[in-house]
Formats: structure tokens, C-alpha cells, sequence
């Protein structure tokens, strides 16, 4: 390694400590032999603005971007590329010459994962709980993917707005639902694939999950993108109702590979991120 050479990368965000994308990014420097370094950096919501001259300042040549700063950082960049500007988030950041540009890789990761599984998801039918940050991008990839779209959150105000977010920018219609019991069960009973993009479930509140076996049909694909941990409550349930599931470690290791992929123009090795994500997940203690 040719240190008065490196080029930086860094997430930011706060919480970092847990994270997983410094052992699978670094993991994909060393196996391309790339001069490069990627390092977690907390950055408290109100420091945001700094950080990112710290960025220009310091030639940065890329970041990954996590809560809270997603949508915080889209004011403080100087381009947005397609991904980004229709999702109004931003996870990931290139430094080109000087000028830094934002990317939002997690819905076309997120669908790069669930396509790997079940094939395209043109004219399924899918419910996606959740209209937060994860959730945004992953609608609004997979209207554009060409899937009957189902949205779901506890926040009704919010979906709604998503949903004719959706409409206005790709004239593309998506229903929306409640987190009520009975709305929710006949969103469900058509339903190819139901996708959790809430963090209901995550760490450390392992035991709950919105949606239970009762609610499903068997052959309904599960897919939650929560990864701490990878089997989740509602994956369980997703099990005792015969279903297909799908954990959140493809997501997580498609939305980095294209951040790499954005960055250093090179394929990623996505075998090797996956091992060294797993690995670092294993060695955690719970
Ligand atoms: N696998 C991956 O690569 C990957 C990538 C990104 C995110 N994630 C995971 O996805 C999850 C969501 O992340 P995010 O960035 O989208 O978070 P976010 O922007 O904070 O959104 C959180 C979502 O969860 C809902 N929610 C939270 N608590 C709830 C509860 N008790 N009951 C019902 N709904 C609840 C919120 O509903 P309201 O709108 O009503 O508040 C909102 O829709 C996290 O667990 C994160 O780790 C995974």
C-alpha cells in the first residue's frame, strides 16, 4: 500500500460502529490490489454541513451515506444523478475532480437482489411496508422494474405522499394502505412478494415483526432488508407459512457493489463482498 498515494472513502452517518461496508469495501480494494482505504466516520446530524467541507477539503474520493444524513446531504452536493434526484436521497458520493456528485444505489440493490432470486419482477404483485429512506428507493425501483405496487406504512400522511411522488414523477400509479389489520391482510391476499423496508425487527428488537404467519399464503416470497440479525421474526413466520424468503445481506452487498462500481469504474467483486460481510456479521456479538 502506498500510503502518501491512498485514495480515502468513508462512511458517514451516526450510528457507524456497527456497520459492515468497511470490511466489504476494503475486502474489494485488496482483492483488485486498488491503493484505497474506507473508513466509518460518525457524523452527528448537526455536523453534517462540516463534514462534507472536510470532504472537498481533504479530496475525499468517495462516501457512502447512512441515517441520518441521506437526505440532509442532497443541499450540500453539486450534482445529482438520476438515481438520487428521483428519490431525493443520496447514499452514495463520488468526488470527481473536486466536484461531488450523488448516487442512491439501495433501491436498484435492493432489486438486483430479489431479481437474483425470483427472476424479473415485472407484473408481480408486491406489497412494501414502510415509507422511509430504504422504502423510498426501493418503490420507486420497482415501479420502474414494472411491478404492481402495494405501499404500506404506519405513517399514513407519508405513503400518501410517496405514492403520488411516484405518480407525478414516473405517471406511474401505486396503491397505498394502512398498517390496519384488515387492510393490510387484503393488500396481502394477492400478493406475490411482500418486502419489509421498515426497521421493525432490527436489533435489538429482534421479536417483533408487522406482519405474522396467519396474514400469509404459501409461495408468497418474503424479503426483509433488515440484516441485524439476517433471520428475522418475520422471516420466521415467513418459514411456519411455507413462504420463500430472502434475507437483507443481498441488499446490502448489491447497493455497495454498485457504490464501488460508481467509484472505481470496475466490477466489484461481489463473491468477496459478500464473504467479508458475513464474516463481519459473524464475528459480532449479540
Ligand atoms: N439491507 C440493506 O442494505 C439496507 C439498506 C438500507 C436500510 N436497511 C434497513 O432498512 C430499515 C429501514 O431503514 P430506513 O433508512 O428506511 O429508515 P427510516 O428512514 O428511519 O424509515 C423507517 C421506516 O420504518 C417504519 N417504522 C419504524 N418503526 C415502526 C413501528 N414500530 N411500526 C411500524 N412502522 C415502523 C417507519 O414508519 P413511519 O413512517 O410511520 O415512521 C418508516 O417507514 C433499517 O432497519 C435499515 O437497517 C437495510
Amino acid at each position: 500500500m502506498n500510503l502518501a498515494k491512498l485514495k480515502l472513502f468513508a462512511l458517514i452517518g451516526d450510528p457507524v460502529e456497527q456497520s459492515l461496508s468497511p470490511a466489504m469495501h476494503n475486502a474489494a480494494f485488496r482483492a483488485l490490489g486498488l491503493n484505497c482505504v474506507y473508513i466509518a466516520l460518525r457524523v452527528p446530524k448537526p455536523m453534517l454541513a462540516d463534514a462534507i467541507a472536510s470532504v472537498r477539503g481533504l479530496g475525499f474520493a468517495g462516501l457512502n451515506v447512512t441515517t441520518p444524513h441521506k437526505i440532509g446531504i442532497v443541499s450540500l452536493l453539486d450534482e445529482l444523478d438520476e438515481s438520487a434526484s428521483l428519490v431525493g436521497a443520496v447514499n452514495t458520493v463520488k468526488n470527481n475532480r473536486g466536484k461531488l456528485i450523488g448516487f442512491n444505489t439501495d433501491g436498484e440493490g435492493a432489486i438486483r437482489a430479489l431479481q437474483g432470486e425470483i427472476g424479473s419482477v415485472e407484473g408481480k404483485e408486491v406489497v412494501l411496508l414502510g415509507a422511509g429512506g430504504a422504502a423510498r428507493a426501493i418503490a420507486f425501483s420497482l415501479a420502474r422494474a414494472g411491478a404492481r405496487l402495494t405501499i404500506v406504512n404506519r405513517t399514513v400522511p407519508k405513503v400518501r405522499a410517496l405514492a403520488s411522488t411516484i405518480e407525478q414523477k414516473l405517471g406511474i400509479n401505486v396503491g397505498v394502505a394502512s398498517l390496519g389489520r384488515t387492510e393490510l391482510t387484503k393488500a396481502l391476499k394477492n400478493a406475490d412478494v411482500l418486502i419489509n423496508a421498515t426497521s421493525v425487527g432490527m436489533y435489538p428488537k429482534i421479536n417483533k415483526t408487522l406482519v405474522r404467519a396467519s396474514m400469509m399464503h404459501r409461495g408468497l416470497v418474503v424479503y426483509d432488508i433488515v440484516y441485524e440479525p439476517l433471520r428475522t421474526k418475520l422471516l420466521r413466520e415467513a418459514r411456519r407459512a411455507s413462504g420463500k424468503t430472502i434475507d437483507g445481506l443481498g441488499m446490502l452487498v448489491h447497493q455497495g457493489a454498485l457504490a464501488f462500481e460508481i467509484w472505481t469504474g470496475k466490477r466489484a467483486p461481489v463473491k468477496i463482498m459478500r464473504a467479508a460481510a458475513k464474516r463481519e456479521l459473524r464475528g459480532e456479538s449479540r
